[in-house]
């Protein structure tokens, strides 16, 4: 069976339970700051787990694409993924138990045609004044289990949730696929690691609410939340060995050993790489559907990982030149008539990743060749010092674990206490810095927002000279991943105007216009012409930025030094921001 058939088999015997079918919700939580990604079917339901009622009703189901972190570090092996797939359904106050053990049932056996035999349940318990679930397992056995398929664990192993810091969560029955091999030892059952069980779906009994102060209460409904692993359950009908043999995988390893030259499975280490790669593109390519572009912090941050990583392991594979645009397309063909985001965002996928993958070329070149030099420095001692560490990651980007791996290929330790309180240091500052200079409209000073700050001088001057010669900065905000100018004019801008004012940006880019600062007068500055609103703010003397004949304004920095470094620019978005003022949202990078 593959994937899409899956995906529909599951959604549509759920549909034939009075279910709604739901879109897969974005990677990234709307109203949820404590987490970075979806992690769950449920995650985008919390309102409506908590009583929030659903436009589509109280049966719900969909997949949901899905984003855990926490084990980046154990991929490569046979089971673990930074991005999976989650079908799943949901009772919001409505069916509870019997029916959901029911579905369960129902559609493993007669559906996929499952061996009963070959199935494991675990049941919660009881702890913490909640009770032993002996109504679980009694519906495990109207079916037809026997006692020694039913394994009752407490609280570590069987309940769900929160997704984030509070939220629903309760007791669950998980379903394990059990291969049929003796047990490993007499305690063996399907909280072992043995490998002989394999999770392949969890019925969670949502009807508790955790607080901030960890405290459980009752919720108003009682909700059944599910999910299962769609890569698992594929492994597991196909009779594969691992996630990466089955088809979701094929056309990306093909990639990669047509990329590589290597093959897949031949070697143990290089296997690892394939699996690396091969996750970590897949995750990197839905994480930039959803609009992410690579940064030093947040979703950003996780994504340059994601893609240096890649980067990384392709060259243990022997390829070092640039790749990732194919795998990017293989992801976007194979998964875009799930998720057509993908297919949407085809181009900034495409553009974000060739960018980041390139900048990281150039660094990591450089980055290595510093590396050798620090670890000569640093002699005899069998530990990297913080300094150095933090030096690569904060000059050269080179993630904390890259720096890991590449040490202990040398032998060597690092200093993760030293780095760690370095780091924090560096995340404290940027964040005040951030703070302070909202207002002042420039988030940070990220190599993406000087370029974007620049960008936004160019704009200003080709609205003057091709919609008003009136119009003036009425304030700028950027983010590292757009600009956001608003300017007076009581009036929408015409598509020809736009058209003539992003041409006249990218003629500036192209022209390669170096970025002249000096310091003078505000009287000097405003003889020379230049424009600059913020008069009072400045002091006696100020900072001027010229380009050539096409801008000269008075800021405070940074910019670029030469135009050429934003590669390209596009106007997204035109539209009225308040009374009199119009708001443009532009974006700079290479677009073709
Ligand atoms: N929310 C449950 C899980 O992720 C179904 O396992």
């Amino acid at each position: 069976m593959d994937a899409q058939e899956m995906r529909e088999k599951y959604v549509d015997f759920f549909k034939s339970k009075g279910h709604s079918f739901i879109s897969s919700a974005s990677l990234i939580p709307e109203n949820d700051p404590t987490v970075l990604f979806t992690t769950a079917g449920m995650h985008p339901l919390v309102p409506y787990l908590l009583g929030e009622k659903h436009p589509a009703g109280t049966r719900l189901t969909d997949y949901q694409k899905c984003v855990r972190t926490g084990d980046i570090d154990e991929v490569g092996d046979a089971s673990h993924l930074t991005f999976f797939e989650m079908p799943g359904n949901w009772s919001l106050g409505d069916y509870f138990k019997k029916e959901s053990i029911a579905y369960s049932y129902e559609f493993l056996t007669d559906v996929l045609g499952m061996d009963p035999n070959s199935l494991a349940v675990t049941a919660f318990a009881g702890e913490d004044g909640i009770p032993k679930d002996d109504e679980t397992a009694e519906l495990w056995k109207s079916h037809g289990l026997r006692d020694d398929q039913i394994f009752f664990y407490g609280k570590e192993d069987n309940w769900w949730g929160p997704a984030g810091q509070t939220g629903p969560c309760g007791p669950d029955t998980e379903i394990f696929y059990d291969d049929g091999r003796p047990k490993c030892g007499p305690s063996c059952g399907p909280s072992c690691h043995c490998g002989k069980y394999t999770e392949i779906w969890n019925n969670v009994f949502m009807q508790y609410f955790k607080d901030a102060e960890g405290k459980f209460t009752p919720l108003k409904q009682k909700n059944v939340d599910t999910g299962m692993g769609l890569e698992r359950i594929l492994r597991i009908l196909n009779g594969k060995e691992t996630v990466y043999d089955t088809a979701l995988f094929q056309g990306i390893i093909a990639d990669i050993e047509d990329i590589s030259g290597k093959k897949y499975g031949e070697d143990p280490e290089d296997t690892r790489a394939f699996r690396i790669v091969a996750d970590h593109m897949r995750a990197a390519t839905f994480i930039l559907g959803d609009g992410v572009v690579p940064a030093k912090i947040g979703q950003g941050y996780i994504l340059r990982r994601l893609i240096r990583r890649s980067s990384r392991y392709m060259s243990k594979l022997g390829y070092e030149d640039p790749f990732m645009q194919r795998i990017a397309e293989t992801v976007i063909s194979e998964y875009g008539k799930a998720y057509p985001e993908l297919e949407r965002n085809r181009e900034f996928i495409i553009t974000n990743i060739n960018n980041e993958e390139l900048k990281f070329h150039k660094a990591v070149m450089k980055g290595l060749r510093r590396f050798d030099q620090m670890v000569a420095e640093n002699g005899d001692s069998p530990v990297l010092n913080g300094e150095t560490v933090f030096r690569l990651y904060d000059t050269y980007g080179f993630p904390i674990e890259m720096t890991v791996e590449l040490a202990q290929e040398k032998g060597l330790k690092v200093d993760m206490d030293d780095f760690n309180s370095r780091f924090k240091t560096h995340q404290d500052t940027s964040r005040s810095g951030a703070e302070q200079k909202f207002k002042g409209g420039l988030a940070d000073h990220s190599e993406e927002t000087t370029k974007l700050h620049t960008a936004t001088h160019l704009l200003n001057a080709a609205l003057r000279k091709f919609v008003s010669p009136d119009i003036q900065q009425k304030g700028s905000n950027i983010t590292a991943e757009r600009l956001r100018f608003d300017f007076n004019l009581d009036r929408k801008c015409t598509p020809e105007e736009l058209a003539a004012v992003e041409k006249y940006v990218n003629d500036a880019i192209k022209a390669a216009i170096p970025v002249v600062c000096e310091e003078m007068t505000y009287e000097e500055a405003k003889k020379r012409g230049a424009i600059g609103v913020f008069t009072d703010k400045y002091g006696e003397m100020v900072k001027v930025y010229t380009m050539g004949d096409v801008s000269c304004e008075i800021c405070g920095g940074p910019h670029v030094k030469n135009t050429s470094e934003l590669q390209g620019f596009k106007i997204k978005k035109e539209e009225s921001s308040a009374a009199g003022i119009r708001r443009i949202k532009a974006v700079v990078g290479k677009f073709d």
